[in-house]
């Protein structure tokens, strides 16, 4: 390795790696060394018990909390310095609430980011916002409010709201767990074309057919570590410790 190079080895090609993360509430130590790699183009799934430090990890990587230790990098380069409203239009997160505003349309609650954030003009916005409504299957509610729409539907505004920003990387916490199970598979389905599409995704959820079928990669975390991580039929059909036997016979 010569002594000119820009960016360390093991980050090339990778872009998220997490090394290191510890972080605690009080004496509550909810990240304990964390690493995670998520290669370009590639989806990491994340499954756990309650309480592991899945949504926790994901926030790290977002900057809505600053760990204690540890690093956040995206292609090889630190984010922890930088301005986290920048970094956000980098790494675009969808939540289990999808939080969008009632008395906006919903190409309003799309354009609204575009225009305060990325300073574009309002039909640049509104022409943005129908190309990704559009992606997500929902053009032709574009004028209607949220209200209007299932649950499952305002998931997917809301995965075109985080799109809309051009993120390097989308982070998912739990994105189907508050829809009815008939909406669920609309909103996974959104997910996996995404990936398909070759957006670098980390994606925490209970779906395990999901993570069998679309993930590269799973990560098991119990009590702020990660225990096991491997392609998903090592991880679903060979699991090496007791604690991730323990789980998956509890969630398949
Ligand atoms: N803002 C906070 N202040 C204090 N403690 C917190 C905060 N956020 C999370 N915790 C604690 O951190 C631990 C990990 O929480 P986290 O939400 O990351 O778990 P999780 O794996 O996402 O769980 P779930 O599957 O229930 O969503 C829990 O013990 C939780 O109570
Ligand atoms: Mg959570």
């Amino acid at each position: 390795m010569s002594a000119a190079t820009t960016s360390p080895p093991s980050t090339r090609g990778v872009a998220v790696a997490v090394r290191d993360i510890h972080l605690a509430f009080g004496s509550n130590r909810v990240l304990r060394g964390v690493d995670l790699d998520v290669p370009a183009a590639s989806t990491a799934c994340v499954i756990g018990p309650s309480g592991s430090g899945k949504s926790t990890l994901l926030r790290v990587v977002n900057r809505l909390i600053e760990p204690e230790r540890g690093d956040v990098l995206l292609d090889g380069r630190s984010v922890l310095a930088d301005n986290p409203d920048a970094l956000r239009q980098r790494v675009g997160m969808v939540f289990q609430h999808f939080n969008l505003f009632p008395h906006k349309s919903v190409r309003g609650n799309i354009t609204l980011g575009l225009t305060r954030l990325k300073g574009l003009r309002k039909d640049e916005a509104a022409e943005l916002a129908l190309h990704h409504l559009d992606r997500v299957g929902l053009a032709h509610k574009a004028d209607v409010r949220p209200g209007n729409l299932s649950g499952g539907q305002q998931q997917r505004v809301a995965i075109a709201r985080a799109l809309a920003m051009e993120p390097e990387v989308m982070l998912f916490d739990e994105a189907t767990s508050a829809l009815d199970p008939e909406l669920v598979k609309g909103v996974l389905a959104t997910m996996a074309d995404l990936a398909a599409e070759g957006m670098t995704m980390i994606v925490v959820t209970h779906e395990m057919g999901f993570a069998r079928s679309v993930a590269e990669q799973v990560l098991f975390m119990d009590h702020g570590q990660v225990i096991e991580a491997g392609h998903p039929d090592q991880v679903f059909d060979a699991p090496r410790t007791e604690r991730l036997r323990r789980f998956l016979s509890q969630v398949l």
